[in-house]
């Protein structure tokens, strides 16, 4: 088994917060992250697929396909985007980065084992000191 993993960036708005609390609560849950009139991040996505070396070409998969495959599946979609509003993935779901990294792989999973891998780990930064890892459960 071996793994590999690709790198992709995107910047995307987005605000943590519950309806049905007044801004103050929310401040208080969710910090920073709950201004009311959004705020952005500079997130770095790494992809990391497993699975067999194949022997006639010496890659597990093909990293120029797998990028294609989280531009179109990922970075087009949240890209300079509102993450609570535009993004329909993330449609009623909170705009954390532990959810986004979750439905992340759900987005991916099975565009990853249509190139012959198998999806092992989302880590999404979210800045330069938190991010999250996510292994599928
Ligand atoms: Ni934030």
């Amino acid at each position: 088994m071996i793994y590999i993993t690709r790198r992709e960036r995107f910047n995307a708005a987005h605000r943590l917060f519950r309806a049905d609390f007044s801004d103050e609560q929310n401040k208080e849950v969710f910090g920073k992250c709950s201004n009311p009139n959004w705020h952005g991040h500079n997130y770095e996505l790494f992809v990391t697929v497993k699975g067999e070396v194949n022997p006639e070409t010496g890659f597990l998969t093909n990293l120029k396909l797998l990028s294609q495959l989280i531009k179109d599946r990922i970075i087009e979609k949240v890209d300079h985007k509102n993450i609570n509003m535009e993004v329909a993935f993330m449609k009623d779901k909170f705009a954390s980065t532990e959810v986004l990294a979750m439905s992340i792989w759900d987005e991916l999973e099975t565009g990853v084992q249509a190139l012959g891998a198998s999806l092992h780990c989302i880590k999404l930064h979210e800045s330069e000191n938190n991010f999250v890892e996510y292994f599928g459960n």
